[in-house]
C-alpha cells in the first residue's frame, strides 16, 4: 500500500522567527513516521526551511512556479531555481492562483510540465466553486482541469500528485463530507486510469478545511491518499495530529 502524503500549504503566512518555531516542533513531533510529509512555503523561506528539515523526513514544497523556462519574466521563479533549493513538490493551479491571478487550465498544465522537467513533483490542484457544485457541474469542472494536465504531460502524468480542493471548502470551515470527497476522488482516479496504467500509484490528496477532527475519516476513504492542509498546517499540534491520522 502506498504511503499517505500530508502536505501543508502555508499560503502567504510566516516569518523567519515563526517558521523556525513551527518547523522545529514538526521535526520533533514527526518521528519516524510512516507517511510522507511536506510543507509548501513562501519562496523567500525555501532556503531557511530546507535547512531546518534537511535529513529529518520532511520535504519542502513551493506554492507556485513559472510556466516559462528562463529569461525576461520579471517576478517569476523557474522550476530549475526551485530545484536549486531542494524543492521536492510544487503546488500548481491552486484555486487562489486560478481565481486571483487568472491562471487558466493551459497555464496550469504548462507549470506542471516545467516542474516535472526539473525533477519536481507538481501537486496539481483542481476543484469546483460553490456555484458550480450547485449547478451540478462538479465532475465536469474537475475533469476539465485535470484533462489539460494529462494532455500536456502524456505518460509523465503518473509522476504528478493531484489535489482535490473544493473551492467552497477552502478556509471556510466547511469540509466536504468523506463521501462527497471520495465520490470526486473516484472520478479523478478513473480519469487517471484511462490515461496511465500507473494510476493507482498516483496520490490524490483532499484539501479544504482538513483538521485534526476530520482527517481520520477523510483519509480512510479508498481514493483519498493524503491531505493538502492550509490553516491547520500553521499550528504544529494540529498538523502533527493530521499526520498521525495518516499513519
Ligand atoms: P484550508 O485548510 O485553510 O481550508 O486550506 C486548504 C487549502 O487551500 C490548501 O491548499
Amino acid at each position: 500500500m502506498k504511503k499517505k502524503l500530508i502536505a501543508g500549504n502555508w499560503k502567504m503566512n510566516g516569518s523567519l522567527v515563526v517558521n523556525e518555531i513551527l518547523v522545529k516542533a514538526l521535526v520533533a513531533g514527526n518521528g519516524q513516521g510512516t507517511c510522507l510529509v511536506a510543507v509548501c512555503v513562501p519562496g523567500p523561506y525555501l532556503a531557511q526551511v530546507q535547512q531546518l528539515v534537511a535529513g529529518k523526513g520532511i520535504d519542502v514544497g513551493a506554492q507556485d512556479v513559472s510556466s516559462h523556462e528562463v529569461g525576461a519574466f520579471t517576478g517569476e521563479v523557474s522550476a530549475v531555481m526551485l530545484r536549486d533549493f531542494g524543492v521536492r513538490y510544487c503546488l500548481v493551479g491552486h484555486s487562489e492562483r486560478r481565481q486571483y491571478h487568472g491562471e487558466t487550465d493551459a497555464v496550469v498544465a504548462a507549470k506542471a510540465q516545467r516542474a516535472l522537467a526539473a525533477g519536481i513533483t507538481p501537486i496539481v490542484c483542481v476543484g469546483e466553486t460553490l456555484a458550480e457544485r450547485e449547478a451540478g457541474l462538479t465532475e465536469e469542472v474537475v475533469k476539465r482541469q485535470l484533462a489539460a494536465v494529462i494532455h500536456a504531460n502524456g505518460h509523465c502524468i503518473s509522476e504528478v500528485v493531484v489535489a482535490y480542493e473544493p473551492v467552497w471548502a477552502i478556509g471556510t470551515g466547511k469540509t466536504a463530507s468523506a463521501a462527497q470527497a471520495q465520490q470526486v476522488h473516484s472520478v479523478l482516479r478513473s480519469q487517471l486510469r484511462a490515461a496511465t496504467p500507473q494510476a493507482d500509484r498516483i496520490h490524490i490528496l483532499y484539501g479544504g478545511s482538513m483538521n485534526a477532527a476530520n482527517a481520520a475519516e477523510l483519509l480512510a476513504q479508498t481514493d483519498i491518499d493524503g491531505g493538502l492542509v492550509g490553516g491547520a498546517a500553521l499550528k504544529s499540534a494540529e498538523f502533527l495530529s493530521i499526520i498521525a491520522a495518516a499513519q
